[in-house]
């Protein structure tokens, strides 16, 4: 028994829990961040600032890319195809200065998988069934800023 209070912080200073181990999922999770950023660099220009509702920020910067684009302009479909990715970047003011998540959606396998990061680019959550799911069904075939065409 420790009965002096020096020694009990002293014994609680030297057993600092290590750190929790990592998802497994955080390194795909990773991965698929640093992907999307890349081609958004290269070939997505399309971005809409949008002053909306989203819990994950008061402004989300959205960005679809060349599949979600042609689906979007193209002729009357019920889901978006293969492949079609959105990345959101929820921010506190309209400038985007103030990065507080981002947020990516893609169409893969035919299910959607959600990743949410923290500003620093850290997975908070990835996986097809995800806290976000219930929010996003109110949607568009799940993406609430862009409606499929009719
Ligand atoms: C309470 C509702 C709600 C929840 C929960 C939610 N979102 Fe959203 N999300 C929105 C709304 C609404 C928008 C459209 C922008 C706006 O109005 O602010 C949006 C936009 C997005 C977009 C841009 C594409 C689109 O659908 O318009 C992505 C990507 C996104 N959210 C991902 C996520 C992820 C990942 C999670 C879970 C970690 C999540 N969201 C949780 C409401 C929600």
């Amino acid at each position: 028994m420790l009965r002096s209070p020096t020694l009990l912080v002293l014994a609680i200073a030297a057993c600092d829990p290590p750190p929790p181990p990592e998802e497994p999922w955080a390194a795909p999770a990773r991965k698929l961040l640093a992907d999307v950023r890349a081609a958004i660099d290269e070939r997505w220009p399309v971005a809409e600032t949008i002053h909306g509702i989203a819990p994950h920020g008061a402004y989300s910067t959205i960005w679809r890319d060349p599949i979600a684009e042609a689906a979007r302009t193209g002729g009357a479909r019920d889901r978006w195809p293969e492949g079609a990715t959105f990345l959101c970047e929820g921010s506190r003011d309209q400038a985007g200065d103030e990065s507080i998540s981002t947020m990516i959606l893609v169409r893969k396998d035919g299910a959607w998988l959600w990743a949410q990061y923290d500003a620093a680019g850290e997975p908070l959550e990835y996986g097809s069934s995800t806290s976000c799911v219930h929010c996003h069904q109110a949607g568009s075939d799940f993406v609430r800023s862009i409606e499929l065409p009719e």
